[in-house]
């Protein structure tokens, strides 16, 4: 599978005119840092030291709060996601029946282990719990969409309606 290569959002100065906005848009109003990390995972995709960073300069606080919030909060990303999220359930059900095998596909058509993202930052492999549907096993969801009684023969055609 041909693997574009695409710029990381950090290298992009016009993402931080954006998050430049953001800042003033919101500086001085109470309550406003995770707000416009919100906006700046909007920007960026993700929350690299070098946007809390900007952030931190921007409003004048430590970086080390914001940092703080960063990591306590699931929401925020420290690391870039993909476009997608593929989350491949490996409970119990799923996989006595054949999660593995589907997972290997996966793996061998993306090029990337569990709990990463594609180069292109089009896919982010996870692994789920029972996701409660184990009577379709084995099961994965890509963003809200469930395929259910897959075989690894199905991946190659399911990951192409994301590409
Ligand atoms: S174990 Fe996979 S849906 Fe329940």
């Amino acid at each position: 599978m041909a693997v574009k290569v695409v710029r990381d959002p950090v290298d992009i100065p016009e993402n931080f005119d954006k998050l430049q906005q953001v800042i003033d848009e919101y500086k001085g109003k109470p309550g406003s840092l995770i707000p416009i990390m919100q906006k700046a995972q909007d920007i960026f995709g993700y929350l690299p030291l070098k946007v809390q960073q900007y952030i931190a300069d921007g409003l004048n606080v430590p970086l080390q709060n914001i940092y703080g919030i960063s990591t306590f909060y699931s929401q925020f990303n420290l690391e870039p996601k993909g476009k997608h999220s593929i989350g491949l359930c490996m409970g119990t059900a799923c996989y006595v029946r054949g999660a593995q095998l589907v997972l290997d596909k996966i793996q061998e058509q993306l090029g990337i282990s569990m709990g990463e993202t594609t180069e292109d930052k089009m896919f982010t492999l996870v692994a789920t719990r029972c996701l409660g549907c184990c009577g379709l096993a084995p099961v994965m969801m890509i963003d809200d969409n469930v395929y259910g009684r897959l075989t690894p023969d199905q991946i190659p055609e399911i990951l192409k309606k994301y590409q």
